[in-house]
């Protein structure tokens, strides 16, 4: 940084190479310590600390404003840098070989005592969210906004490199069809009708496009109103980018080099590349989840062929139902308590498992739970087929193929969480791809999209779409990090016909179509080249960089669980003569009490 009068280092700039030097320091004060002959300051700013000192029968004239000094002062200081002696040198601090005597003192503010011990960890999150401007003084919250300010830098270079435009699109918008709940805003000048927060610039990026923008991206805030849970935010930033003339292979190629920039830049680290590239079908097949964890193996398998005629009659019944028998062997977990067993069978229920089968494996053969069911050939089979060893445990679920793997891709995780079997320090990448273009919705008895309407099928499978649209794959991907969906996009439909049919197989009208997206459709009439974009949530990245345990740790003014601001108490109400003005009458009272 560069020197200025109230400073000529900051607080994490003296070694001994400044010995004798004077310097100008200024910071808040960690602590103030008298110890009869001398008095001792930790001086800190945000690179670090430095200890000042002096003598108060030599410097008797500081000594009143030294007096009055209370943690958390601003103060500014002129000194002359000393070596410290061997015995006192800090290792753990870089400016552990000096400190600095003071040779003049003011105080540039005072501070009323912390509302709580800045350095408590035990302090609830609900105190430091309030205070969020004092936890920010010593959490480790700086050194997570500048991390992400590091990957928001190398992105911009990255994707400057490779051609990409920067553009902000509105945040008074239309609604977007990105599936979950719309923040609305009132207009004034236009009585009953509202903006759309938006929940992604997805309409506009392919408007750029239309446009011949060609390459887009933005750090671009979005507005989700959704339950929220550890790595989500009702608002949230996306790195969103979308290319024309492009295929799916083309976006992945950018977005791959720009995370190993990324990774380089931020933690020294070359990352493979290509990532690993798994459908989605297989995705769900092997790890029960499309967002698959692969820092450890435990995968799912199927057991149907092993145990189709064992006499435990709910694998028999389930397969000839057209269901599966699939299992997970949780490797050195044969001790686990029938407790802990009935623990993991009651999460297995709330996907919707009927039970949750279990064995043993012991040194004298499968034992316990169902293993008196299979036949001696049956329990070899599933040994084998398994790969289990003595002291393993295996889980079972005899169920339709979805509830199976939802419930054993949790357990996967759980019982890995559980027994520390997932190895710190990884960077596990990998992009889930083919994912289906709509889905079943049982409720409504209607498909989809899984995407979004404008998701571009598999060229392969477009004649499926009017006959078996529940097989079509995507162009669709998401990529993942340690098991955590840190992005996704597609290539999108750009023609009017493939549209209006994608329209038809999600049953919206020709009409509905019109009033929804027409100005998209319009725009698409006029010559769309073919595009495709994806986005990657900047929080989620940061937070999986770090390895911050939630969202909310590189979020400068983070939302609480229930959506709320405790700094500045958001949302609260507003004079009626600002909803008089929206024409708006709150039914707030009346939704209270019933
Ligand atoms: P999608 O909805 O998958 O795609 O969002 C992209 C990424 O944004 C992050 N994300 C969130 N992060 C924090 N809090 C949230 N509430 C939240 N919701 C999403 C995730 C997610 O992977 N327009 C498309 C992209 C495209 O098709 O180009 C879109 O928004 O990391
Ligand atoms: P039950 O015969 O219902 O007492 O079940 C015997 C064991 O099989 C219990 O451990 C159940 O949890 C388990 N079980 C029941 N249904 C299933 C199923 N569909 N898949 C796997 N295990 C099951």
């Amino acid at each position: 940084m560069a020197t200025t009068p109230l400073r000529s280092h900051t607080c994490n700039a003296l070694n001994r190479s400044h010995v004798g030097q004077s310097v100008r320091l200024a910071g808040w004060v960690n602590s103030c310590r008298d110890l009869g002959g001398l008095v001792f300051i930790d001086l800190r700013d945000r690179e670090g600390v430095t200890q000042l000192f002096l003598d108060p029968a030599v410097s008797a004239d500081l000594m009143p404003a030294v007096r009055r000094i209370r943690e958390e002062f601003v103060i500014y200081v002129e000194g002359v840098v000393q070596a410290r002696p061997d015995n006192m040198v800090n290792r753990d601090r870089a400016t552990g070989e000096i400190e600095v005597e003071v040779k003049s003192l003011t105080i540039l503010n005072s501070a009323r005592p912390m509302p709580f011990n800045l350095e408590d960890p035990a302090v609830g999150e609900d105190l430091r969210l309030k205070y969020r401007y004092l936890d920010m003084r010593r959490s480790g919250l700086v050194a997570n906004l500048r991390l992400r300010h590091r990957i928001t830098k190398i992105t911009r270079d990255a994707l400057d490199d490779q051609g990409f435009v920067e553009v902000e699109t509105p945040i008074l918008s239309k609604s977007t069809p990105e599936g979950a709940r719309d923040y609305l805003v009132p207009s004034r000048v236009h009585p009953g009708s509202f903006y759309a927060l938006p929940q992604a610039p997805q309409q506009y990026k392919q408007l750029l496009m239309v446009g011949g923008l060609e390459r887009y991206f933005q750090i671009a805030r979005c507005f989700r109103d959704e339950d929220l849970r550890a790595d989500r935010q009702p608002e949230f930033t996306q790195i969103d980018l979308e290319m024309s003339f492009v295929d799916v292979d083309d976006i992945i190629a950018v977005v791959e080099d720009m995370i190993a920039r990324v990774m380089k830049g931020v933690h020294g680290l070359e990352v493979p590349l290509p990532f690993l590239r798994l459908p989605y079908a297989e995705a769900m097949d092997r790890y029960g989840s499309d967002k698959p964890d692969t820092r450890f193996a435990m995968e799912l398998v199927q057991l149907g062929d092993c145990v189709a005629t064992s006499e435990f009659r709910v694998f028999q019944e389930t397969l000839a139902g057209g269901g599966v028998v699939k299992a997970i062997c949780a490797k050195g977990q044969g001790a686990a308590s029938r407790k802990q067993i009935d623990a993991w069978t009651e999460t297995a229920k709330l996907f919707g498992a009927k039970g949750l089968a279990w064995m043993k494996l012991a040194d004298e053969g499968l034992t316990g739970g169902i293993s008196k069911f299979l036949s001696p050939a049956e329990q070899q089979a599933v040994i084998a087929k398994l790969g289990a060893e003595s002291g393993d445990l295996i889980l079972i679920v005899a169920d339709q193929t979805k509830v199976a793997n939802a419930a054993l891709g949790r357990l996967r995780l759980d019982i890995a969480n559980a027994a520390g079997m997932i190895p710190e320090g990884l960077f596990n990448f990998l992009w889930v791809v083919d994912f289906p273009l709509l889905d079943f919705d049982e409720e409504t008895g209607r498909y989809v999209a899984v995407h979004h309407p404008f998701t571009r099928p598999h060229d392969a499978d477009l004649g499926k779409l009017a006959t078996d649209p529940g097989a079509v794959r995507a162009k669709a991907y998401d990529v993942v990090l340690n098991g955590v969906e840190l992005g996704g996009g597609s290539i999108r439909i750009h023609e009017a016909d493939l549209q209006q049919q994608m329209f038809a197989a999600l049953g919206i009208s020709a009409e509905e179509a019109q009033l929804r997206f027409g100005h998209l459709l319009e725009a698409f009439s006029f010559g769309a080249p073919p595009h495709g974009g994806l986005a990657i949530g900047l929080d989620r990245f940061a937070m999986l960089l770090i390895g911050a345990p939630s969202i909310r740790d590189v979020i400068a003014f983070p939302k609480t669980a229930k959506a709320s601001c405790l700094m500045t108490d958001s949302p609260s109400t507003v004079d009626q003569s600002q909803l008089d003005e929206l024409c708006i009458a709150s039914t707030a009272d009346e939704a209270d009490a019933e």
